[in-house]
């Protein structure tokens, strides 16, 4: 069973990680994560914050001279910012008064965190909500990227949309492009209008959301299952993209597009082999983004995931006193105007985590040969049934 666990607050002194099911003999290093780790902390419009943190997962186990052992993985990412931090969040009991945050703040977990935990203080709460913790995710998606590759799975992530300014999508993007990007967009043109919409938020005191899209190519027939809406492909993929801190909608292939066309325009006919180059089951179009019936149909997997605007704003809303319950300006802690270009690479890493749970089903294994074998025996299985009844 593949499963992990992050653990780690904002401000404290990291994030810790374990991850449980990636099979033995799995070529991993600290170097391989650092560079998703990297791509993470990049993007126009985000906080000074990224500059301190250059994030980097030390593996403290589970492999032993590069390969993976199948015991669990540990990671973990100090926070570097933590030295400026260690009164607020110093694990033993301080002995002067730390000021506590009581102006909540519309958007964020806040209101139902502190209700729920029964605080006085927004900051136990907001520590652990806060977004840092998709770092850890990333770290765990860099491992399951890296084990996907051996099945040739790839994953990409662009921006397809800032505010009001979208990109253009037709065919394969330039992922040369989009990782050179400020914006992680395709269109240069686009990107540069997406930029200006960055600044102006950014001047007007206000933030910015958007739209991004993942392609996982490679992807096998055959992940998930039609037999348990819990084992439905399309299911796990909407509910690991929509765990994304901000992210509000979530589509897989046509989406929501899909409820405006009549039926003979909104599905991908079975084309014969010969048609498309010899490959097995070929499609003329991937209206469904690479899931039938809760499998994927050996198309490439695509989703796209829309963020909200960033909650926390210079020019704060008017928000209420934890306290006194009376009207005052929502608590501003140093924020990004604008997230979308690191939520496409947290959505790749959420992405691949899912793909490799349903791999890792399908074709289970306890070394990643054993795992490839049983991938490859498989493959010998899905052509045309030869005329059986
Ligand atoms: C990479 C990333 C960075 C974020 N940074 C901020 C931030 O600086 N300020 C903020 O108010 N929200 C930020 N958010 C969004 C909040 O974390 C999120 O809106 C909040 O936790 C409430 O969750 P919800 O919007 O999913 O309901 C960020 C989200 C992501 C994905």
């Amino acid at each position: 069973m593949f499963r992990f666990l992050t653990a780690g607050e904002s401000h404290g002194k990291g994030l810790s990680v374990i991850i449980e099911g990636i099979p033995a003999g799995l070529s991993l290093s600290e170097d391989y994560i650092a560079e998703d780790l990297r791509r993470r902390q990049g993007g126009y419009g985000r906080s000074r914050r990224q500059k301190i943190e250059q994030d980097r997962a030390e593996i403290v186990s589970g492999v032993r001279h590069g390969l993976t052992l199948g015991s669990p993985i540990a990671l973990y990412l100090r926070n570097r910012d933590w030295e400026n931090w260690r009164e607020a969040m110093a694990v033993e009991p301080v002995d002067a008064p730390v000021e506590k945050v009581t102006n909540l703040r519309p958007g964020h977990a806040d209101l139902s965190g502190v209700v729920k935990y029964a605080q006085d203080d927004v900051r136990p709460v907001l520590e652990r909500a806060s977004a840092r913790e998709t770092a850890a995710r990333v770290a765990v998606g860099a491992v399951c990227r890296r084990f996907l590759e051996e099945f040739g799975v790839h994953i990409h992530s662009h921006t397809v949309a800032i505010g009001g300014e979208e990109a253009p999508v037709e065919g394969e993007p330039d992922w040369e492009a989009v990782e050179t990007s400020p914006v992680r967009c395709a269109d240069p043109q686009a990107g540069e209008r997406m930029v200006a919409a960055i600044d102006a938020a950014r001047n007007g005191g206000d933030s910015l959301g958007g739209v991004v899209e993942v392609r996982a190519t490679g992807v096998p027939i055959g992940l998930g299952s039609h037999v348990h809406w819990d084992r439905k492909i399309d299911g796990r993929l909407a509910q690991a993209l929509m765990s994304i801190h901000a992210v509000k909608g979530v589509e897989i292939g046509g989406g929501f597009g899909l409820a405006r066309l009549p039926g003979s325009q909104a599905q991908d006919v079975i084309l014969p082999a010969d048609q498309w180059g010899g490959r097995l089951w070929p499609r003329a179009s991937n209206r469904a983004g690479g899931s039938e019936g809760g499998m994927t149909n050996g198309e490439p997997v695509v989703a796209r995931a829309a963020l909200k605007p960033i909650s926390t704003l210079p020019k704060a809303l008017p928000s209420v006193d934890l306290r006194t319950g009376e009207q005052v300006q929502a608590h501003y802690e140093r924020a990004d105007v604008c997230v979308v270009p690191a939520a496409g690479v947290i959505a790749e890493a959420m992405v691949a985590i899912v793909l490799t749970e349903a791999a890792l089903e399908k074709f289970g294994g306890d070394h990643v040969d054993e795992t490839l074998r049983n991938y490859r025996a498989y493959l010998e299985t899905i052509g045309p049934r030869g005329g059986q009844e």
